[in-house]
């Protein structure tokens, strides 16, 4: 597994807002899908691209385009939806596919109660939002579930994670082709496996309360 901790002081700004309780949610929203706008440019590094040749008003010349298949991003919900739009804004031509997830406050499993993917995703690079790694059940799930679909590799981006939800992703994916990308890496989860510091509950956060 790779893993890249963004070490920016732009992101880390808007981190700390970000983190503020008194933040409120218009002002979360905004600054979620600002700092996903960052993270995509690193968890796009390997994006496939083939080349292409093309006339400038000069002459001709080549340059590459986003390859097929195209990549398929995937926000985990509820929270990841408030990621998506930072995400496609970078790259307009990937797909998006929908996986539904809860985890259990007592028991921090988490369970899927909805998927909206391609049946079959070989050969596809697959983005996964996410912004909460905490002790990575959720994470490590999606992971398991696009790999048993194909997926050839998968870059999942978190605004914060845990040490505990890191090493959890790392001893899972054990090999296989995965990228994780945070924000930044948070000291540990307290003893109802919340993020420390953290930001709370980023679906309600994000959402309100449910
Ligand atoms: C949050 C978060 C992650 C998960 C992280 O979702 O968005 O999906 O918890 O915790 P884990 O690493 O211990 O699995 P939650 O279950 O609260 O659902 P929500 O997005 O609908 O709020
Ligand atoms: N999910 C959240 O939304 N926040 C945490 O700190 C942990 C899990």
């Amino acid at each position: 597994m790779r893993l890249h901790v963004a070490d920016h002081p732009l992101i880390t700004h808007k981190l700390t807002v970000l983190r503020d309780a008194a933040t409120p949610s218009p002002v979360f929203r905004q600054l979620t899908e600002e700092l996903v706008t960052l993270l995509a440019y690193e968890a796009t590094r390997n994006v496939r691209v083939a080349p292409l040749e093309i006339q400038t008003p000069v002459t001709t010349t080549v340059g590459v385009k986003i390859d097929d298949p195209r990549p398929l991003v995937v926000p985990i919900l509820r929270a990841g939806l408030g990621m998506l739009e930072g995400m496609v804004k970078l790259i307009p031509t990937a797909e998006v596919g929908f996986l539904g997830m809860v985890r259990n406050e007592e028991t921090l499993e988490p369970s899927t109660y909805a998927e909206r993917l391609p049946d079959d995703l070989s050969d596809r690079q697959c983005f996964v939002l996410d912004p909460m790694l905490a002790t990575g059940g959720s994470l490590g799930a999606a992971i398991d579930f696009l790999f048993q679909r194909g997926a050839k590799d998968i870059t999942a981006i978190c605004l914060l994670g845990a040490p505990e939800g890191v090493a959890a992703i790392e001893k899972q994916v054990d090999g296989r082709d995965v990228t994780l990308v945070l924000g930044a890496m948070d000291e540990r989860l307290d003893e109802n496996g919340y993020i420390v510091p953290g930001l709370g509950d980023a679906g309600d956060r994000l959402y309100g309360t449910v």
